[in-house]
């Protein structure tokens, strides 16, 4: 049988990448073997990309185009072949983040983003997304109290940050069978317990 695709979304310092591995071994401890990977990057080609992505200045259309450059890689040397394996598949970031970052964020046509994917991958969609929502005040809390160098989406400013968020959370008005919305304001127990029962019904 073919594995389950979960991605995690969501703005930046949310908080998401904590709950990736915890995640995984949920799903181990289930009997499912699983694959955690990321976007963009999970190939030495698509991570090099990432680099480029986050440090370089570019347009919008060339983070667009760079992001399902990496992605067109990953998908087809580990996505897939994965999923068709039976593993399932856990994503921090995938085309939900070009549809929020440069879609909603940056003004790049939603249509021209749903062209790409249906390029990059169209046999290769998430089963279940999880989007980790927060304010701005509570982002920026967290990205600040980091101390590390910030990258360029982490640098934007309020309004970035506010379309980028408004952009995710229509995405799943639109699509709430796949796309479930979790507040990462909560404490760290309470959103475990959320993922637990978005998960039990994969
Ligand atoms: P992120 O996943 O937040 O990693 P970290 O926790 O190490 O900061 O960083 C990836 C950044 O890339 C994030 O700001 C969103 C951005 N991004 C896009 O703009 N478009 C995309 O298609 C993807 C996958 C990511």
């Amino acid at each position: 049988m073919r594995g389950k695709f979960i991605t995690l979304e969501g703005v930046d310092g949310a908080g998401k990448s904590t709950h990736v591995e915890w995640l995984a071994d949920q799903l181990r401890s289930r009997g499912h073997k699983v694959f955690v990977t990321r976007e963009p990057g999970g190939t030495e080609l698509a991570e090099s990309l990432r680099s480029l992505m986050l440090h370089q200045p570019m347009s919008a259309l060339g983070e667009t185009l760079l992001a399902f450059a990496a992605r067109e890689d990953h998908v087809r040397r580990y996505i897939a072949p994965a999923l068709e394996a039976g593993t399932w598949v856990v994503c921090d970031r995938f085309t939900d983040s070009t549809y929020a970052y440069q879609g909603g964020g940056k003004g790049i046509d939603a249509q021209a983003i749903q062209t790409l994917s249906q390029m990059t991958h169209p046999t290769v969609n998430p089963d279940r997304t999880l989007i980790f929502d927060c304010p701005w005040e509570v982002s920026q809390a967290r990205i600040r109290s980091g101390r590390r160098v910030l990258d360029r989406f982490e640098k934007e400013g309020r309004d970035f940050f506010e379309r980028v968020r408004g952009a995710y959370l229509q995405a799943a008005q639109h699509e709430p069978a796949r796309i479930r919305v979790l507040d990462a304001t909560q404490p760290v127990e309470a959103i475990r317990a959320m993922l637990i029962q978005e998960l039990a019904a994969l």
